[in-house]
């Protein structure tokens, strides 16, 4: 692919502003030498300012969702691309998040550009294990484990009822919860389905990958060993 259309589907300016950027000699080889728009140089060789270019297509991040942030390009409120540098949100292929946490959900998302990778996590084949903590309006009633992991339990306009689902009471408010599917609100919508009400909802965990100690609106580029993570165990 030519550097031109390589830099601009990274974010990084329309094709006229990046051939602009080669004018002015922006765009260097590791080496140093200015390179142009129509040369065709080893994504890892290409320096922008002196800096190597984010990563190519096929990247994986994990981004430490605060509540208030939606899952969305469009909201017009707070979208969790504001968290990341702004050139991501105009990659070409998009930068997605892999499923979704509500706006007052905190904890650890995914995000991918690589279709066929978001398709392996999110697939309910995949069976990916997903702990949440929940802290909730009234005292759990006590049968919520026998409820929850019946995989009878239906929701309202669902058409099929939910896989069964783990429950481990942490407190008479608190709970953590194991789903391996995503749907719509679900965790909320299980506890409604109990007479209950979710407070505040974090995601630990998504199949062996935790957040660790990633703070509140940070993200890191996951490598090899934790994708391997992703889809293995030892979450933490
Ligand atoms: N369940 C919910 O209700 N909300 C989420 O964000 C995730 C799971």
């Amino acid at each position: 692919m030519k550097l031109v259309k390589l830099i601009a589907n990274l974010g990084y300016g329309s094709r006229k502003q990046v051939t602009q950027m080669f004018r002015e000699g922006r765009i260097t080889d590791d080496a140093g030498e200015v390179l142009y728009a129509d040369d065709a140089v080893a994504h890892a060789r290409v320096r922008l300012d002196g800096e190597p270019l984010d990563p190519p297509q096929g990247l994986l991040l994990m981004l430490h969702k605060p509540t208030g942030y939606t899952c969305s390009t469009k909201d017009p409120g707070r979208v969790v691309y504001d968290l990341l540098p702004p050139r991501y949100r105009l990659r070409d292929p998009l930068v997605s998040t892999v499923g979704r946490l509500d706006r007052d959900t905190s904890g650890l998302l995914l995000m991918t550009d690589d279709g066929a990778l978001l398709h392996r996590i999110t697939s309910p084949k995949a069976q990916l294990p997903k702990v949440y903590e929940a802290v909730l309006g009234s005292d759990l009633r006590g049968d919520e484990a026998e409820v929850f992991g019946s995989g009878t339990l239906m929701l309202e306009s669902e058409k099929t009822p939910l896989a069964p689902a783990v429950i481990e009471p942490l407190g008479p408010r608190r709970a953590r919860i194991t789903l391996v599917e995503g749907r719509y609100h679900q965790i909320r919508r299980m506890f409604a389905a109990v007479g209950n009400h979710v407070e505040s909802l974090h995601r630990h965990t998504l199949g062996g990958l935790g957040l660790d100690r990633l703070p509140a609106g940070e993200w890191r580029m996951l490598d090899e060993a934790d994708r391997a993570r992703v889809f293995g165990g030892g979450g933490s």
